[in-house]
């Protein structure tokens, strides 16, 4: 591959969001204005790990390392710079290969066709007599003029396929189908894809129009909406209505506000909530969630007001939080959308839900769950179990307290009873039938692992009396861990004694200080293997070590919370659940940094 040039590096670096691409590989918690997880790049039990989505960076406090996108991936992937280009440009579509200038090309016609065809449907609606009836019934929708120009609004002629006309003066029939604005009929001939209706463009967050929706202007029996198909450009998942120009409050307020449709979010701009957007009537995906990540953490989410809205929010809800965003609620009462509320009240009132009168959303899915009725026994089971589901997927031990507290109440029961029904929904939630043969698995390990493992061990003490440098790395990686056999303990305690007070860390010197029983054992380690030493080695080693004992601890720590259970000990329980999850959390942080697939436990 030729050169990258630098415009391509600083579009990557553009692209590449700090927290985005760490935590794919690293499962990061807001810490203050930045975010923190356990590094990457050595091991340890509290995280120290900390990525500033202000700055751009990742720094590390316990190994020193830090950088921004680029040099994580370089750092983790183990890839030199250009490939670490090659990776982030892969995984935010930027092109880096010359034939791909090609693809561009026809982005960019696209985009001319669209933006050709944005042109045509604003002079329609503001300036030719065919967009007379449309202007009226966006009057009716307290439109003006201006607000219709300030959202680039259009509209698209019923008869004689007018734009079709218009566009082939410059482009082709196939371009025009690739752009998803005409269609070819069963008899063969071409057609505009929208009629009749009054249009709006979506555009990207840089202000490129993508694609179009149109409403239909009176409610026969047709589609209320009509939206662009996919196209190489548009994709309805993907894009949020309005962003490019709520961009600049997005960022100014620190915090967005999600709707669901184009005129709830026009009327809301236009009342002063200008950081709203909306999806095109499909559920939040990921990719828009991702989107959103991009540019604050604060989400609000203003959907319609009744059933529908409300399950969307919880959708959304459940969505936005995967990605750790903050997030709350505003409840238009009386099965409002924003725009109707607007109209119905004023856009003072508007202003001063979104501003004074969100829910919490502890709160919000709480009233959800209990709103479907307590009256019978079988509503408050059903009641109790979404309660504690959600409650267990996300809750912190607190706010547990708090609702699990306030659920009892609320079906006057005893708190205890509630809280023993919860733990045994804990329990039943952990599959704890695979025990059994968990146990069997540490009674009698497999020899192969007890094999490895001993390697390892033997190996860590080679390493370790090999060099300076590889003492120090074992001394600042390596803890929290247990040797299988005493005599490989004694032989390492008794080498981390020695190296504290003398440099010359020599075998004639280790056996001077081990009883002789273990100088046969020493022999063997020592002599049996002609090492090839290397860093990476040992790091894995040391990996190896801290595995299996976080391991033998986790299966240690599921028997302790059987036997709770069995003993009624909420408390305790609970306690050591989180203790479980932590070390679990560990645990898999270090496999999934040594891409280890296999399941050990
Ligand atoms: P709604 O049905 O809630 O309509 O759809 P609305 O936004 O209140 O529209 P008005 O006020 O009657 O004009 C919400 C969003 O779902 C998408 C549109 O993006 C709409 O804004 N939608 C709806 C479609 O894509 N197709 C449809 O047929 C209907
Ligand atoms: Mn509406």
């Amino acid at each position: 591959m030729a050169r990258i040039s630098q415009n391509k590096i600083d579009e990557i670096n553009q692209a590449a969001d700090i927290v985005d691409v760490v935590s794919e590989f690293v499962s990061l918690q807001p810490a203050g204005k930045s975010m923190k997880g356990l590094c990457p790049f050595h091991s340890e039990k509290t995280p120290s790990f900390f990525v500033d989505k202000e700055k751009q960076i990742f720094n590390c406090f316990g190994c020193h390392k830090k950088g921004g996108a680029i040099k994580f991936i370089q750092e983790y992937k183990h890839l030199n710079f250009v490939e670490a280009l090659k990776f982030l440009a892969d995984k935010y579509n930027i092109d880096l290969e010359y034939t791909n200038i090609q693809k561009n090309e026809s982005f960019e016609k696209l985009y001319k066709i669209n933006k050709t065809a944005k042109d045509f449907y604003n002079l329609n609606l503001l300036n030719l007599d065919s967009g007379k009836i449309a202007l009226d019934y966006l009057e009716k929708r307290n439109l003006d003029k201006h607000s219709l120009n300030e959202f680039d609004i259009g509209y698209a002629p019923g008869k004689n396929n007018q734009l079709m006309k218009h566009l082939l003066e410059n482009y082709q029939e196939y371009e025009l189908v690739e752009a998803g604005l005409i269609n070819k009929s069963n008899d063969g001939d071409y057609y505009d894809v929208f009629r009749d209706r009054i249009m709006f463009p979506i555009h990207d967050e840089y202000g490129k129009v993508l694609g179009f929706s149109g409403r239909i202007l009176n409610g026969d029996n047709k589609a209320k909406y009509v939206n662009s198909k996919t196209t190489k450009i548009f994709n309805k998942g993907e894009v949020l209505y309005n962003l490019n120009k709520a961009l600049p409050h997005i960022n100014q307020k620190n915090r967005i506000v999600l709707m669901e449709g184009f005129f709830d979010v026009i009327q809301a701009s236009l009342a002063g909530i200008e950081e709203s957007v909306c999806t095109m009537g499909t559920e939040l995906t990921y990719e828009q969630a991702r989107k959103i990540k991009k540019y604050t953490d604060q989400v609000i989410i203003c959907y319609d007001g009744d059933k529908a809205g409300k399950e969307a929010t919880y959708k959304a809800l459940s969505t936005l939080e995967k990605l750790n965003l903050e997030v709350q609620i505003a409840l238009l009462p009386d099965n409002l959308d924003p725009d109707e509320y607007i109209k119905e009240h004023s856009q003072a009132l508007f202003r001063n839900h979104i501003n004074q009168n969100l829910i919490d959303k502890y709160d919000f899915v709480y009233e959800m769950i209990i709103e479907k009725g307590l009256k019978t026994s079988s509503e408050i089971e059903k009641a109790k179990n979404s309660l504690f589901k959600f409650l267990a997927a996300s809750a912190s031990k607190t706010i547990t307290t708090i609702y699990l507290q306030k659920f009892s109440e609320q079906i006057n029961m005893d708190i205890e009873v509630i809280n023993q029904d919860y733990n045994k929904f804990l329990f039943n939630q952990r599959k704890f039938t695979q025990i059994d043969k968990t146990k069997r698995t540490i009674v009698k390990p497999k020899s192969t692992v007890t094999k490895n493992i001993i390697k390892a061990e033997e190996k860590i003490i080679s390493y370790y009396l090999k060099s300076e440098d590889y003492r120090e790395i074992i001394d600042d990686e390596l803890f929290n861990f247990r040797f299988t056999k005493g005599f490989r303990y004694q032989i390492f305690a008794t080498l981390r004694e020695l190296s504290k007070t003398t440099s010359e860390v020599a075998l004639y010197n280790l056996k001077t200080n081990l009883s002789e029983n273990i100088h046969e054992e020493l022999e063997k380690i020592i002599l049996r293997e002609n090492y090839n030493y290397s860093e990476q080695e040992l790091r894995d080693l040391i990996d190896t070590l801290i595995l299996e004992t976080l391991r033998q601890d986790i299966v240690a720590m599921r028997e302790e919370l059987c036997s709770l259970i069995a003993e009624n000990n909420l408390d305790g329980f609970r306690a050591k659940d989180v203790e479980l999850r932590n070390k679990r959390k560990t645990y898999e942080e270090i496999r999934r940094r040594r891409n280890d697939k296999k399941r050990d436990i």
